[in-house]
Parts: structure tokens; sequence; C-alpha cells
């Protein structure tokens, strides 16, 4: 597991999220409203800046998604009432169920995350679910049994704190480029999420997360790691390649400006 995380984290769709000075590159490009591109077939308007929203929002949505799935996979093949009764919390967590609060309660994790990025386009952002297709049809949850599904629910709750700052940090810039005032942007996924995802006390999710694999016995795990690394990085560089596909013309013109 540990050199999945390694190498996933090292993918190039986490540059897209990540902290740079006056905003990343890409942040800088597409929501900074000064900005203007001279002899460009197309400039930096609201329509591109949701294109760009919607390609960034994507490219974890999947993932958001699946560990739902996956959670719901576990407590269906469980081996004992323990790993059924751990797998059943997350189920109830990611449904929404035991949201901290009443107003919110029962809204999926996955939904809050489409939220949060919406909050932030000039259209609201709507899940793309031919892309989410694609990348289910390639993970094929169902088909992997439980090992699949371990491998696809620790994967994200172990990285899920590391995720939930590049998040944070892609959320500041864009407010900051765009003058967008916390007031309007929802960030109820952050806020639901930041207090549970570390580890450390032993109800914080990563170790619930631990004490489940322990719980399933040993498993042929290999497979189904290797499985998952090559299908989430090569969808998390499809969505980075594509968002470089769009930046790149301005990118140019930016530098002979
Ligand atoms: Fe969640």
């Amino acid at each position: 597991m540990k050199e999945l995380i390694e190498k996933l984290m090292r993918n190039n769709y986490w540059k897209l999220l990540e902290m740079g000075g006056g905003g990343n590159c890409f942040v800088g490009t597409f929501a900074t409203p000064t900005r203007t591109y001279i002899n460009v077939d197309r400039q930096v308007d609201d329509t591109l800046r949701a294109e760009f929203l919607l390609l960034v929002m994507m490219g974890f949505y999947p993932l958001s998604h699946s560990i739902l799935l996956a959670f719901r996979q576990i407590e269906k093949l469980a081996p004992n009432d323990n790993v059924r009764e751990k797998a059943r919390f997350f189920v109830e967590v990611e449904e929404g169920k035991l949201a901290a609060s009443d107003w919110y309660r029962g809204v999926a994790h996955s939904e809050l995350y489409r939220r949060m990025f919406s909050s932030l386009s000039p259209t609201p952002l709507e899940i793309h679910e031919q892309m989410l297709e694609q990348y289910q049809l390639a993970l094929k949850l169902e088909e992997g049994g439980l090992a699949r599904a371990l491998v696809t629910a620790a994967f994200i709750e172990k990285t899920g704190l590391t995720v939930l700052h590049l998040l944070h940090d892609f959320v500041a810039q864009w407010q900051v480029c765009t003058g967008k005032p916390t007031s309007v942007v929802d960030l109820t996924y952050l806020n639901e999420h930041m207090l549970h995802e570390g580890e450390e006390s032993a109800d914080q999710h990563v170790c619930i997360i631990d004490q489940m694999m322990y719980e399933c016995g040993t498993l042929a795990m290999q497979k189904e790691i290797k499985h998952f690394e090559v299908v989430t990085d090569k969808w998390l560089t499809h969505i980075h390649e594509r968002v470089s596909r769009m930046i790149e013309p301005l990118s140019i013109k930016r530098l002979n400006f």
C-alpha cells in the first residue's frame, strides 16, 4: 500500500491543486480576472473557467464516488461481523447519515465535493457522468471481490488528509485570484472531513481502516494494488493532460506577452 500511495501521489494531477505563491500556474491562468491574452483563439472567460473547474473536479470525483461503493462491497463480502460493522459505519459516513449537523445530513460526501467546486464556478457544475463511467468501467469494482474494494477504500482513506490539504489549497488560491469571499464558497466538504481523516486518535478513519484490514485476515492484495494503481494513475494523468492542453496556448502567449 505504501508504494501505491507514493506512486499515485506523485501524479501530475495534484499539481493542479498544489499551493503556489500568487496562485499556481493553473489557478493563476484560469482564475485571474485581469489577465488578457493577445492573439489567442480563446480568452479566459467564465466558460473556460467553468471548464477548467469541471476537469479539476472530475479528477478526484470518481474516487470520492468509488469509496462509498467500495465500503458497500466490503460490507457485503465481509468475512466477519467486526469488518461488517466497520464497513457499515463508513457507508453511513459516506452517505452523510452521520453528518455533524442536520442541515446537510443525508447528503453524500461525493455530492458535498461537487457542491464545493460548483460554488467556486461562475456557472453551476454538474457531474460529468460519462467521465465518471469511464473510470468506473476501468476500475470494475464489483469484479474484484473483497481485495479490490479494500485497496480502493484504503487508498482513498489513507491519502485523505493529504488530498484535503491540496483541495483546501486549491480553494484558497481560487478565492484569492478571483476575489470570491468565503461567504459564497461551500466549504462543507472540507469542514466535514478535516477532523476525521488523520490518525492522531483511534476514532479517526485511517486507524479504523487499518484495524478493518487486519480483521480481514490474509488476502492476496498485490494484483489488486497493481490494478488500482494502473487505472487511477492513467485517469489522473488523463485529467492533467487535458488541462495542460487547455493552458498551453495561453501560457505561450503569456511568455511572449
Ligand atoms: Fe468522505
